[in-house]
C-alpha cells in the first residue's frame, strides 16, 4: 500500500498521536490506527464497524454512492452478461480471467470434487425432516473439518488450494441433499457430464425414476444469480470466516461459520423474507400499510430487500436481477406473476418516499432473487443456501487472500468497558 501521509491528531489530557494514511487503488484512503493505543492510550470506538476497514484487498471493489460493483476490475453487469460462474470463480480466486486451457482445467479440476465422502450422507439422518436446510449445510460443512482434518496444513498452499477446490465443487451436492433430505427422496449423484448450474438442478429435481432434463435457460438464469452472488467485499458472514481462519482453523470450520453468519435476515436469509413478506403484503392495495410499518420506529418490521450497509445507491446486483426475473418469468409463461408485479410496485412506492430518499435506502440483492428463485420451483427455504453455496467462491478468495497477507493476525477487537469498577466477593448469607 503506498504511504502518502500522516493523520496528526490531538485530545484531551495533551495526547498527541500522528498516524499514517493509506491509499489504495480505489475507494476511500485508510488511517492507519495500528499506533494508536501505543501512541494514545485510546482505542477507537466502531461498533458495527461502520468506518473500519479490516484488512487490504484487491478482490472486490464497492463504490456504494455509485451502485458501482468490480470483481478484480470487472464490471458486475459485464460478468454477469459475458461470463459464466466457474470463469467468476477463477477471476475471483486468482486475479485474472482464464485462458482457454486455464479455463478447461479449472471446470475439470471443479468437476471432479463434487462427490461427497459416502459417509457423509449419514450425518443429514440426524436431523428431523423439516430442519432447515441452512442448518444442514452448517452441520455438513462443519463436519468436512473431521473428513480433511489429517491432512490439512493451513500454512501449506497447496493444501489451501485442494480444500478451495472441494469447498467450491461440494457446496451444491451438500445443498441439493438438504433439499432432497427435506422432501424424503434419495440423494441424487453429481454427474461429471454437466454444468456446475446444470448439475445442481439436476441434483434438486431429478430422481432414481427416470431421465431428467435440466432447461438450459434456468441454468442459465441461476448461473448468474451465482455470479451475482459471487464475492461482495468485508460483509458480515466474509468477515466472519476471515475472523475463524486467522486463528489458524480449519477453512471447512471456517465456511462453516460463515454459512452461519449468512443465515441471518439481515444479511444473506433477506431473499427468504422477501418473499415470506411479499406473500404477507399479498396485494398491491396493502402496499401503504406495510411501508407506513417500515418507517414506523416502533415496530420492528422493516422493508425486507431495502437498505445496505455500503449502497446508498441502486445495488447493481438488484438492477441485473430485476432485468433477468422479466426474463426468466416471461420463459416460465409467468409474464404477470403477482409477486414480481408486488415488489415492482413496492420499489416504486418506496423510491418515491421521502422516508426511503433520506436514508438512501434502495433495492439491494436480495429483493428480487428470490422471486426468480420461487419461479424456477426451488423452495424458499433454499434461498439462502443457494446465496451460500455462491458465497463460497468469494469466502475462499477471501481466506486465501487473508492467509497470505503478512499483515494479517489473529483478528482480536477490544471493548469501551462500561461494566463495574472492581469490588469485593459478598459472601452468600451478606447479599440482599
Ligand atoms: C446482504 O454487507 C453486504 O455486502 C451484504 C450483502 C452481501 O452481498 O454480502 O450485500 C448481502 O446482506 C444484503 C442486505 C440484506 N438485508 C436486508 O435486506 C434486510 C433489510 N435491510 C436492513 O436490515 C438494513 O438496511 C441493513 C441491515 C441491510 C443495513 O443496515 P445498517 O447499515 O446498519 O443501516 P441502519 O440499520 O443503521 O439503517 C439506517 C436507517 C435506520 O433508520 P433511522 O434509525 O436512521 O431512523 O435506515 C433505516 C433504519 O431504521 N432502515 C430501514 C431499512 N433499512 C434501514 N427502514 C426500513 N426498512 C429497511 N429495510
Amino acid at each position: 500500500m503506498s504511504e502518502t501521509n500522516s493523520v496528526r491528531l490531538s485530545g484531551p489530557g495533551g495526547i498527541e498521536a500522528e498516524l499514517p494514511v493509506h491509499d489504495g487503488t480505489l475507494g476511500p484512503r485508510v488511517m492507519d490506527v495500528r499506533r494508536l493505543y501505543a501512541q494514545t492510550g485510546m482505542f477507537t470506538y466502531d461498533p458495527g464497524f461502520t468506518s473500519t476497514a479490516s484488512c487490504r484487498s484487491g478482490i472486490t471493489y464497492i463504490d456504494g454512492d455509485a451502485g458501482i460493483l468490480l470483481y478484480r476490475g470487472y464490471r458486475i453487469e459485464e460478468l454477469a452478461e459475458k461470463s459464466d460462474f466457474l470463469e467468476t470463480a477463477y477471476l475471483i480466486l486468482f486475479g485474472e480471467l482464464p485462458n482457454g486451457a486455464q479455463r478447461l482445467k479449472f471446470i475439470h479440476d471443479i468437476t471432479y470434487h463434487t462427490m461427497l465422502h459416502e459417509q457423509v450422507q449419514f450425518l443429514f439422518r440426524g436431523f428431523r425432516r423439516d430442519a432447515h436446510p441452512m442448518a444442514l449445510m452448517i452441520a455438513v460443512v462443519g463436519a468436512l473439518s473431521a473428513f480433511y482434518h489429517e491432512d490439512l496444513d493451513v500454512e501449506d498452499p497447496h493444501h489451501r488450494m485442494i480444500a478451495t477446490y472441494r469447498m467450491i465443487a461440494k457446496m451444491p451436492t451438500i445443498a441439493a441433499w438438504a433439499y432432497k433430505y427435506s422432501i424424503g427422496q434419495p440423494f441424487v449423484y453429481p454427474r461429471n457430464d454437466l454444468g456446475y448450474a446444470e448439475n445442481f438442478i439436476h441434483m434438486m429435481f431429478a430422481t432414481p425414476c427416470e431421465e431428467y432434463r435440466v432447461d438450459p435457460v434456468l441454468a442459465k438464469a441461476l448461473d448468474r444469480i451465482f455470479i451475482l452472488h459471487a464475492d461482495h467485499e468485508q460483509n458480515a458472514s466474509t468477515s466472519t470466516v476471515r475472523l475463524v481462519g486467522s486463528t489458524g482453523a480449519s477453512p471447512y470450520a471456517a465456511i462453516a461459520a460463515g454459512i452461519a453468519s449468512l443465515w441471518g435476515p439481515a444479511h444473506g436469509g433477506a431473499n427468504e423474507a422477501v418473499v415470506l413478506m411479499l406473500d404477507e403484503i399479498g396485494t398491491v392495495d396493502r402496499i401503504p400499510e406495510f411501508l407506513a410499518r417500515a418507517k414506523d420506529r416502533n415496530d420492528p418490521f422493516r422493508l425486507m430487500g431495502f437498505g445496505h450497509r455500503v449502497y446508498k445507491n441502486y445495488d447493481p446486483r438488484a438492477a441485473v436481477l430485476k432485468q433477468s426475473a422479466d426474463q426468466v418469468l416471461a420463459t416460465l409463461g409467468q409474464k404477470h406473476n403477482p409477486k414480481l408485479e408486488i415488489a415492482k410496485e413496492l420499489e416504486k412506492i418506496a423510491l418515491e418516499d421521502e422516508y426511503f430518499q433520506e436514508r438512501k435506502l434502495f433495492p439491494n440483492v436480495d429483493f428480487y432473487s428470490g422471486i426468480i428463485l420461487e419461479a424456477m420451483g426451488i423452495p424458499t427455504k433454499m434461498f439462502t443456501a443457494i446465496f451460500a453455496l455462491a458465497r463460497t467462491v468469494g469466502w475462499m478468495a477471501q481466506w486465501n487472500e487473508m492467509m497470505l497477507d503478512p499483515e494479517q493476525k489473529i483478528g482480536r477487537p477490544r471493548q469501551l468497558y462500561v461494566g463495574p469498577g472492581e469490588r469485593p466477593f459478598v459472601p452468600l448469607e451478606e447479599r440482599p
